[in-house]
């Protein structure tokens, strides 16, 4: 049974969900059928993920939406970000002690589908700055795409 859940509420209704099993360096554990790692993990009480390769400081949830890594763990070989990737019965998922290491492969990966653009300017984020950017240029009838 896992420690972090919301059990009952004043106005909500708990719905109940499917568990899943899965492994946190050997440990079995019980999670919620297609959450998050991150999410299982926090609902095992666990906060820290792994430990940085430089100084040893703990590593966990940061920014919770895929952009900083800084909750990589290593689910079934692969390093992942535990607050993207989905738990999957008997999953195992191991904390990162250092740089994570890729596994080995035989052949390159495919890759297909890629769509190939003619483009005079590449904005990366869309703030204020790149929203500025994409006005400008448009002004200037460039052919722009923007990276959010
Ligand atoms: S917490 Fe930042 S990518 Fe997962």
């Amino acid at each position: 049974m896992t420690k972090n859940r919301i059990k009952s509420h004043p106005i909500l209704d708990i719905p109940k969900k499917e568990p899943a099993f899965f492994y946190w360096d050997k440990l079995k554990l019980e999670a919620i059928k297609d959450e998050m790692i991150s999410s299982a993990l926090f609902a095992n009480n666990i906060k820290i993920f792994g430990h940085h390769h430089k100084d040893g400081s703990a590593q966990g949830i940061f920014c919770a939406n895929g952009q900083c890594a800084k909750c990589t763990v290593i689910a079934n070989g692969i390093p992942v970000k535990a607050c993207m990737t989905p738990v999957r019965e008997n999953m195992i998922v191991e904390s990162v002690k250092g740089l994570p290491r890729l596994p080995d492969v035989d052949k390159n990966p495919q890759i297909s589908n890629i769509e190939h653009l003619e483009i005079d300017v590449l904005i990366i984020g869309g703030g204020p700055a790149g929203l500025s950017a994409s006005l400008q240029l448009e002004q200037e009838k460039r052919r722009w795409i923007m990276h959010i």
